[in-house]
């Protein structure tokens, strides 16, 4: 009735601000240019949703890099900064946390090449993003499927994780490496007064693993510390169980490492947030960035929605209200599996900025 009304005064048709040349039209790729691929990823910025949402990821973690390129002032933290604790100050300290799975993923790969390069400069993870880390190094991961029943799968031995398939004897493996570098971590407790840490522990196993296909050996190598407060909820707690019943006494201390993280984000010229999925490793990254009243560039990727209240699922802009992104910030949240996001974003920010001495491109 309403639109009869109109049609009869002819005026159905709103008339339209003049709207501002700086606004991005929306287009899409043109396969009759033929398949480039760097031009496909190029033109998602223009394409709307999530498309858009990647562009303006790869934008935003370029800021991160640009930022990081600029020279470094020191003495931007607080007074009881130790240099000890932060190295490799950057003009941009970058945070990077990744939920377990996508270490049991290939996504694996290309976290060890933003180590091997140091291009990040702390890592937080959970317990299974460790573990499976140094498993991989130990035996083989297989693709399966995920309608795999379990009751078939338990009888075989494999253990699923999606359609990601983890044999049961790589954990027989892991166990008799570990024995042998949790009996000298109680050694060195014992005998020479070692703390250890989470992160000390990460340190170590990254050293003991001595593999290049490594993520921890790399970040032992380049010295980037990596936190996992959680670190005894997946195979390496089963570990300090069974060995601890044996040997009691080895001491983890979660404390240190929070102050350790905290004060690496106060003492930062400026910080940038990239992280992968939810739960404690987006909380924690996060948490650390309250400390110097927010980040300033951060990037999501995540499955996750905001309307339960999870921690998981939240915007950024939720951060801005507790001070953990900078008002100031343009932060990114994009919404999809980061198996097939995260690659995708580091061949258009990291690796294109590589190094020439790295062997890589430009
Ligand atoms: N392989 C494993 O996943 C594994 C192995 C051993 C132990 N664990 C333990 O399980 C516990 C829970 O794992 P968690 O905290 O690492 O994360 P999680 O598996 O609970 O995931 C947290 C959130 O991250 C998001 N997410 C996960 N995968 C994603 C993806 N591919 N793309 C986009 N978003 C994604 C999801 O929305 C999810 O709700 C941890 O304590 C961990 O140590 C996991």
């Amino acid at each position: 009735m309403a639109h009869h009304i109109h049609r009869v005064t002819g005026d159905i048709y709103r008339s339209t601000d003049p709207v501002p040349e700086d606004i991005p039209k929306v287009w899409g790729y043109d396969f009759n240019q033929g398949v480039d691929h760097q031009a496909l990823l190029q033109s998602f910025l223009n394409t709307g949703f999530q498309a858009t949402n990647f562009g303006l990821a790869i934008q935003e973690i370029n800021n991160m890099i640009e930022r990081r390129q600029q020279p470094v002032k020191v003495g931007n933290g607080s007074d009881d900064e130790d240099p000890s604790t932060c190295p490799c100050l950057q003009s941009c300290t970058i945070f990077f946390g990744y939920t377990s799975n996508l270490i049991s993923s290939g996504i694996r790969d290309s976290i060890r090449y933003l180590a091997e390069h140091r291009m990040v400069d702390v890592l937080v993870t959970t317990a299974g993003g460790i573990e499976e880390d140094l498993i991989k190094c130990l035996g083989p991961v297989y693709i399966g499927d995920f309608t795999l029943p379990g009751k078939d799968l338990y009888k075989k031995g494999l253990n699923r994780i999606g359609n990601i398939l983890m044999p049961d004897e790589n954990y027989a493996k892991f166990d008799e490496w570990m024995m042998l570098i949790l009996k000298q971590m109680l050694v060195e407790q014992n005998t020479q007064g070692v703390h250890w840490t989470p992160s000390k522990m990460i340190h170590r196993l990254g050293k003991e693993i001595n593999n290049p296909k490594s993520v921890y050996y790399w970040a032992y190598k380049n010295n980037i510390p990596v936190f996992s407060p959680a670190l005894t909820d997946g195979a390496i707690g089963d570990m300090l169980y069974l060995f601890s019943a044996e040997n009691p006494g080895l001491i983890l201390d979660i404390n240190e490492d929070i102050s350790k993280l905290n004060n690496m984000a106060v003492a930062a010229n400026s910080t940038g947030i990239i992280i992968l999925g939810g739960g404690v490793a987006k909380h924690h990254i996060c948490n650390a960035n309250s400390w110097r009243d927010g980040a300033d560039y951060a990037v999501y990727v995540t499955t996750t929605q905001e309307f339960d209240g999870c921690d998981s699922g939240a915007r950024p802009d939720e951060a801005v209200s507790w001070g953990k992104i900078t008002a100031a910030a343009k932060p990114v949240k994009v919404h999809g599996d980061a198996t097939i996001i995260f690659p995708l974003l580091v061949a258009e920010t990291f690796a294109v900025h590589a190094e020439p001495t790295s062997g890589k491109k430009k």
